[in-house]
Parts: structure tokens; sequence; C-alpha cells
């Protein structure tokens, strides 16, 4: 994880001004383009999914668009589980759940396919950046809607003066960076 670490503080780009005036949006996409820090970057992440052993204890990876799907597709395959999307509304085309929750402006709508998970599943929870923790707290909502449960949340980086830590409820959150 301390590799993991120093490649995201040497290659995270903050862009000021990004979306809007006044926030300074941290941008990935360096990491995702130099392959040795993308990899190590997966396999400490990865880590939230196994045990002391080594042995991996969940079930599926769970990751949220989009950026979600970057980190969470690949930590599926190191932990040699199947990987879910958890969509924006009407991008999955078979029967789904959704949870609205509310924004800064207006509301959003995540959404699981019914069929994704079984009950008592275990799952972790993968995203690149943890902010109020709308995102986390519904998608662990969807999660419990399909009878399963949230093993454990691994995200790349936290933004802690929003404080969307308790989002993640009794699950233990991970993250590689606080900022
Ligand atoms: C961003 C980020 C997280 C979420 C965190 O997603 O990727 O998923 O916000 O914020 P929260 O903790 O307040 O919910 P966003 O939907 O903005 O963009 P994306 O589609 O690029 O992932
Ligand atoms: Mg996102």
């Amino acid at each position: 994880a301390a590799r993991a670490r120093g490649a995201l503080e040497r290659l995270i780009r903050d862009v000021p001004d990004f979306p809007e005036p006044g926030v300074l949006f941290k941008d990935i996409t360096p990491v995702l383009a130099d392959c040795e820090a993308f990899h190590d970057v997966v396999e400490a992440m990865a880590e939230a999914g196994r045990d002391a052993d080594g042995v991996t204890v969940v079930d599926r990876v769970l990751g949220m668009e989009a950026r979600g799907f970057l980190l969470g597709a690949p930590i599926a395959l190191a932990l040699g589980v199947g990987f879910v999307p958890i969509r924006k509304a009407g991008k999955l085309p078979a029967e789904t759940y959704g949870v609205t929750y509310d924004l800064e402006y207006g509301t959003a709508t995540l959404e699981m396919h019914t069929d994704a998970l079984r009950p008592g599943d275990r799952v972790l929870l993968v995203d690149d950046v943890l902010a109020t923790g709308g995102t986390i707290a519904a998608t662990t909502e969807l999660v419990h809607r399909a009878g399963a449960e949230v093993h454990a949340v691994s995200v790349l980086m936290e933004l802690a003066f929003l404080e969307g830590r308790a989002a993640a409820g009794d699950a233990p959150l991970s993250t590689l960076l606080t900022v």
C-alpha cells in the first residue's frame, strides 16, 4: 500500500475550478495511464476483500458508474470474483432496484439488476472518491434490497472535510489517500 500511496501522491493531478469555480478537482486519469501505478493501486484496494491470510472473502465487487467501474472491474479480477455495475438511472436493461438520494442541487438515482446478487452474498463496494457519502449510502441500500451485505468499502480517496465516512455504516472503510 505504501507504493500505491506514493504513486497517488505523485500522479493525481489537481485541476482548479472544475467542474465549477472554487472546486479543486482530483484527476486520477494520470494514475490509470501508468500501468505500474494502476496495478499497485488495484492490488492495495483489493486487500479490503481478503482476510489476514490473503484469502478472498467477498462474493462480488460492486463499482459505481462511472469512475467506480475503472477501479472495481480490475479489483474483481484481482480477487477472482465477479463484478456488478451500479448504474445511473435508465441504463440497465433488465429488472432493477433503484435508490434515489439527495445531491447538493436535486437528486440522483442509482440502480442495480435485481438478480445481480443472491441473498447472503458478501460484497466489496469500490469507488474512486468518498465525498458526502451519498453514493456509498445509496449503493449500500441497493445491496440490502437484494438481501446481501456489505463486507467492506474500498475507496481510493476520501475528502475528509465533507464527513461522508458515516455512509459506510458498520462496514469497514479503507482508503489509500485522505485529503
Ligand atoms: C463522484 C465520484 C463518486 C461520488 C462521490 O461521482 O466518482 O462516485 O462523486 O460523491 P459522494 O460521496 O458525495 O456521493 P460522479 O457521479 O460525480 O461522477 P462519475 O460518473 O465520473 O463517477
Ligand atoms: Mg462516481
